[in-house]
């Protein structure tokens, strides 16, 4: 499913992609304050879908110290992400990879994977619990796993059935699948993750959603 979904990306306009961010409330970075506490000392961080830089740039503003490798594989945003972050003092922490993350390897073991803004919805079901396998295989460990989902869907995207979304918009449609909580809890212990946190909050514009720390 993540693979027909590429062009929904490719096409999107950065302007566009960022009125979402503030319509759903996650401009604000609330997200990225709430998770800071469990990745604020790691070493290495992995970012799974990079879109235009929200997270790399809220990191940059909280003077994260450690290496960030961001993956994104939309050949667009990765040229907008390049001229955003290039020439920076925080360039020297970044590593931008154009490269599909299901099938990520890294020099040496992460000890944070960040999957922010609903990225993990856009796997299917079977997708998701490997990529939830996989990303244990290469966290220290220590290491933290964070997903971020919305609770309800609004603004982009309607439920076709219970767990089912389709995202539907002029310059492309996307499919989604939201998991159950019990679900999550599967994959976690599939991968031989310890536990899942949850942390339930909601945006500035009143949107409930749900951030899940796997801890190995
Ligand atoms: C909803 S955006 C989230 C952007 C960013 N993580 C944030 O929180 O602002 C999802 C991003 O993941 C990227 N993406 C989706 N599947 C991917 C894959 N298999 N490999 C690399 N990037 C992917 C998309 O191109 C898109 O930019």
């Amino acid at each position: 499913m993540n693979d027909k979904n590429i062009d929904f990306y490719r096409k999107i306009n950065i302007d566009k992609f960022k009125e979402i961010a503030r319509l759903i409330g996650l401009d604000t970075k609330v997200d990225i304050d709430l998770i800071y506490p469990y990745i604020q000392s790691s070493k290495t961080l992995v970012e799974l879908g990079a879109g235009y830089g929200r997270v790399i740039g809220a990191l940059s503003e909280k003077k994260f110290e450690g290496q960030i490798i961001a993956f994104e594989r939309s050949p667009e945003l990765m040229g907008y992400l390049k001229t955003q972050f290039k020439d920076k003092s925080f360039d020297q922490k970044l590593t931008l990879v154009e490269s599909d993350f299901k099938h990520f390897s890294l020099p040496s073991k992460a000890d944070a994977v960040l999957w922010l803004w609903s990225g993990f919805l856009e796997l299917s079901e079977s997708e998701q619990a490997a990529s939830v396998k996989h990303i244990a295989e290469n966290l220290t460990p220590n290491g933290v796993l964070v997903i971020e989902i919305p609770v309800e869907v609004k603004h982009i995207g309607t439920r076709t059935d219970h767990q089912r979304i389709k995202v539907e918009t002029d310059w492309g449609t996307m499919d989604a699948y939201m998991p159950r909580y019990e679900e999550l809890l599967m994959y976690a212990e599939m991968a031989g993750f310890e536990g899942v946190e949850r942390i339930d909050y909601a945006t500035a514009t009143h949107l409930k959603r749900s951030i899940y720390v796997f801890r190995k």
